[in-house]
């Protein structure tokens, strides 16, 4: 039931706020994460020298966010890798290896094999899945469920900002477990994520109806570049696969200090680049670097849509349009900067007159290797 909205992915973008602010409850008390489904596993978590998140399409790139979190609170290497690519490689993994799953349906046939095998080498799982009682959950040592309900359009949106919540949820804990950060530093933490919520729907408030008015009219476009540094390089990974999923418009997302490197000979007049601008209040440093960026595409004549913190005018001079997010700590731009770029793949899609829900040569769950 799409409950009044004009597709599922429009009633899911707009259940966002809800995927988030349900995966937090009953799961912080007092500043403090409290996570039932991990009890008893202290051992585990204190015992592991380093974790892989493997996942697929949309479920990696939020593994590819977590892994900011888990390494910077919890004090983990994590290496993010797609599930096919680790299932056939050899991976050197053993007993003191977390292999986290990350999948919404939890049927994802390519993640499952990958954790079997990561099992069968003596790793332990987790499994971080939208689905009750599904396959890759059941073949796991543990699970932390995300509670986004279900999701039906074909492109994943709100579970993967509950997944990424769940991440950080589990990097808090274990950062309590392996003693990385006090109770202080954590509550800090807590108190970012459940004003995420409200964040995110002041976004879909203010800024939807602009966004969808201007992927109207960039209907013709034929593609589009996603710039991202930091947490936000996921995010600009994650607006590109958007586009190309629903739309069919060739998108890429690049790190913003790769832009030298080769992506900047993309750059001609016109040619539409959306920025994620890291906030200046936590490094000037990484802001400054972007903004340069962003004066050097606009100097080649590139059409620049920057996704940026209110108050922030150092943007302003070289910006086409600029979307606004509320203030937030760093590590949790991205579950703001992720909202533009949903409504912007959702509103040309629209403006195509293309199904957004059921996009060509697409399923849900992909249940095949
Ligand atoms: C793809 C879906 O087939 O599988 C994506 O189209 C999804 O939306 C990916 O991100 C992974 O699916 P799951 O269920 O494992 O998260």
């Amino acid at each position: 039931d799409k409950g009044g909205w004009s597709s599922f992915m429009a009633k899911e973008v707009s259940e966002e706020p809800e995927a988030v602010a349900k995966t937090v409850l009953g799961r912080v008390r007092d500043g403090a994460v409290v996570i039932p489904e991990l009890d008893g596993l202290d051992e585990l978590f204190a015992g592991i020298s380093r974790v892989v998140v493997i996942a697929c399409g949309t479920a990696a790139y939020a593994g590819q966010v977590g892994k900011y979190a888990i390494e910077q609170w919890a004090r983990i290497p994590v290496d993010v890798e797609l599930a096919h690519e680790f299932r056939y490689r050899d991976p050197v993994i053993g007993p003191d290896t977390l292999v986290v799953s990350i999948s919404q349906s939890g049927e994802t046939m390519d993640t499952l094999m990958a954790v079997k095998y990561a099992r069968e080498q003596g790793a332990r799982t987790l499994s971080i899945c939208n689905t009750q009682g599904a396959t890759i959950p059941r073949e796991s040592d543990a699970v932390v469920y995300t509670h986004a309900g279900p999701e039906v359009a074909v492109a994943s949106t709100k579970a993967f900002v509950a997944q990424i919540t769940a991440l950080y949820l589990l990097a808090l804990h274990v950062a309590r477990v392996r003693g990385s950060m006090t109770a202080e530093q954590i509550a800090r933490e807590t108190h970012e994520l459940e004003a995420v919520p409200e964040k995110i729907s002041t976004i879909l408030e203010r800024e939807q109806e602009r966004i969808t008015q201007l992927a109207g009219w960039m209907a013709d476009t034929r593609s589009v570049l996603f710039l991202g540094r930091h947490v936000g390089f996921p995010i600009a990974l994650e607006g590109a696969l958007k586009l190309k999923e629903i739309s069919y418009i060739h998108a890429e997302g690049f790190a913003a200090g790769e832009l030298k490197h080769g992506p900047i000979a993309l750059i001609e007049p016109g040619q539409p680049v959306f920025v994620i601008v890291p906030s200046p209040r936590d490094s000037t440093l990484l802001h400054d670097k972007v903004v340069s960026n962003i004066q050097e595409i606009r100097a080649r004549g590139a059409r620049v849509i920057v996704i940026a913190e209110e108050g922030d005018a150092s943007v302003l001079p070289f910006s086409d349009e600029v979307l606004r997010i509320p203030l937030a700590g760093a590590l949790f731009e991205p579950l703001l900067a992720v909202v533009p770029l949903h409504i912007f793949a959702m509103g040309l899609a629209t403006a195509k007159g293309l199904d957004v829900d059921q996009p060509r040569n697409l399923a849900k769950s992909v249940t095949v290797e």
